[in-house]
């Protein structure tokens, strides 16, 4: 093994100071839970590509998922101290090349290749963060965009009518919604129209995309209230009410105006997707052919839809090679997951001491970044979860940080996180996590650089 280079699927790539991926999310890289037919990830993958007719969209699901932060950041407009390009947030393979952090890292390179008006990608994402039920290093997400060609009409008039027409070719659904959207369709500060689009063609660009999003929802969880019939958890009569969903403002780099997409589900507003109408250098530096295009984009993320569509109650599962999970789910089919069984949980906690200012945490926190100053004091509680999920992986449910304070005198600084251990296909034995957390405890003080109470 050469310190100096990271191989990748035969690849290898220099490293440097911005390096931090680990071997075990790369050992995630070859997994492809999305194309699996019978995988709950890749049945849900297949539902919403049956919305999006293949004689528009492109299909692209086998895209790589190590791509340069040029894809990533700069095709899609991030300044350059947007929080997603810190290393606390991402996983850089070195300085120029990071783990896609969303599937919007392929948008320009699609576009360029103009095989299709539109298209359609399914991948592994990679992000830094939190350990609990809903949250995994990786992810699956879909990305889906729509363009048009100015080039192609007489007048911006023929342009929004063409638009306004292709509405027409959404995919009828069986299942009906409710839309709430009281947003007016662009707002001047928070939700701008763009100087290359006139109100006219932004609308009709918005409207095209809300309705076909509006699809993919009905048909999603229109099929969820099915399974939740046949498993007995919901009585058939509620099907006669409609599925409620609604449109909020948002705001991401490389759309504009932008919204999010919620449906209500078992209670609450359930957070499903960011889209907008492209922002035009997007498309304008993808390629010279692209100039005269405008259109939509939208980006999904599967696991937290595929939670509630099949009932799967912890992230985790997704990953698991126990045939008690793989063997419940069917190509093409939803249905309501049976937990096989809960094996107790194993909490431990662990207290420390933040590093003074003048001892910097070394290692991956190092550089400035975005971590949270005390005192002077630099940490960053991704590279916590980090540590602990390089030791305990899979056997780690959460992490949740109990406690904190500041001494009044020392201006000291004290966290105390709860890590909670659980097996989702077996026993752990007491004596198996004690020797975690002592592996977690000492990595902490070593690579942290905090004392341990
Ligand atoms: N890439 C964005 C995310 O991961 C989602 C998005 C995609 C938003 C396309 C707008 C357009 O949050």
């Amino acid at each position: 093994i050469n310190p100096d280079s990271i191989t990748i699927f035969d690849k290898s790539y220099p490293s440097d100071t911005w390096t931090n991926v680990p071997p075990q999310i790369l050992s995630a890289l070859p997994r492809k839970l999305h194309l699996q037919p019978s995988h709950p990830i890749g049945i849900l993958r297949t539902i919403v590509e049956s919305r999006f007719p293949s004689s528009t969209y492109a299909r692209h699901n086998t895209l790589p998922a190590i791509v340069s932060t040029a894809q990533n950041f700069d095709s899609l407009g991030f300044p350059m101290d947007h929080p997603g390009r810190s290393k606390t947030d991402t996983y850089y393979v070195n300085e120029k090349t990071v783990l896609r952090t969303h599937t919007s890292a392929h948008q320009a390179d699609m576009f360029r290749e103009e095989e299709k008006p539109g298209f359609l990608i399914s991948a592994d994402v990679y992000r830094r963060d939190a350990i609990d039920r809903s949250h995994y290093p990786v992810f699956h997400q879909m990305e889906g965009a729509r363009v048009w060609d100015r080039k192609a009409y007489a007048s911006s008039e023929e342009l929004v009518a063409a638009i306004t027409e292709d509405i027409n070719n959404i995919p009828p659904t069986t299942f009906s919604v409710t839309v709430e959207d009281p947003n007016p369709p662009h707002h001047a500060e928070r939700n701008p129209l763009q100087p290359t689009h006139s109100a006219p063609e932004a609308e009709a660009v918005a409207a095209h995309l809300k309705r076909t999003l509006e699809g993919v929802v009905a048909e999603v969880f229109g099929r969820a209230r099915q399974a939740k019939i046949e498993a007995g958890l919901l009585t058939p009569s509620t099907t006669e009410e409609p599925l409620k969903i609604r449109w909020i403002e948002a705001y991401f780099p490389f759309t504009s105006p932008s919204w999010e997409l919620e449906v209500w589900w078992d209670g609450q507003w359930l957070e499903l997707l960011g889209c907008g109408v492209v922002q035009h250098p997007v498309l304008s530096s993808a390629s010279p052919s692209c100039e005269s295009k405008l259109g939509w984009a939208f980006g999904l993320g599967l696991e937290r839809i595929a939670m509630v569509l099949f009932g799967i109650p912890d992230i985790r599962l997704f990953w698991t090679r126990d045939a008690r999970f793989l063997e419940q789910f069917g190509e093409g089919r939803v249905c309501w997951f049976n937990p096989y069984s809960k094996y107790p949980p194993c909490y431990k906690d662990v207290a420390f001491w933040l590093p003074q200012a003048t001892e910097p945490a070394a290692g991956v926190s190092a550089a400035g970044g975005l971590g949270e100053m005390q005192n002077g004091q630099v940490f960053h509680e991704n590279d916590l979860m980090e540590i602990v999920r390089g030791i305990g992986g899979d056997l780690v449910e959460d992490v949740q940080l109990i406690d904190e304070f500041t001494h009044p005198k020392t201006k000291k600084s004290s966290k105390c996180y709860r890590i909670n251990y659980r097996s989702m296909d077996r026993s752990l034995t007491n004596e198996e996590v004690d020797n975690i957390q002592e592996k977690v405890r000492q990595a902490l003080e070593k690579e942290m650089k905090v004392t341990l109470r």
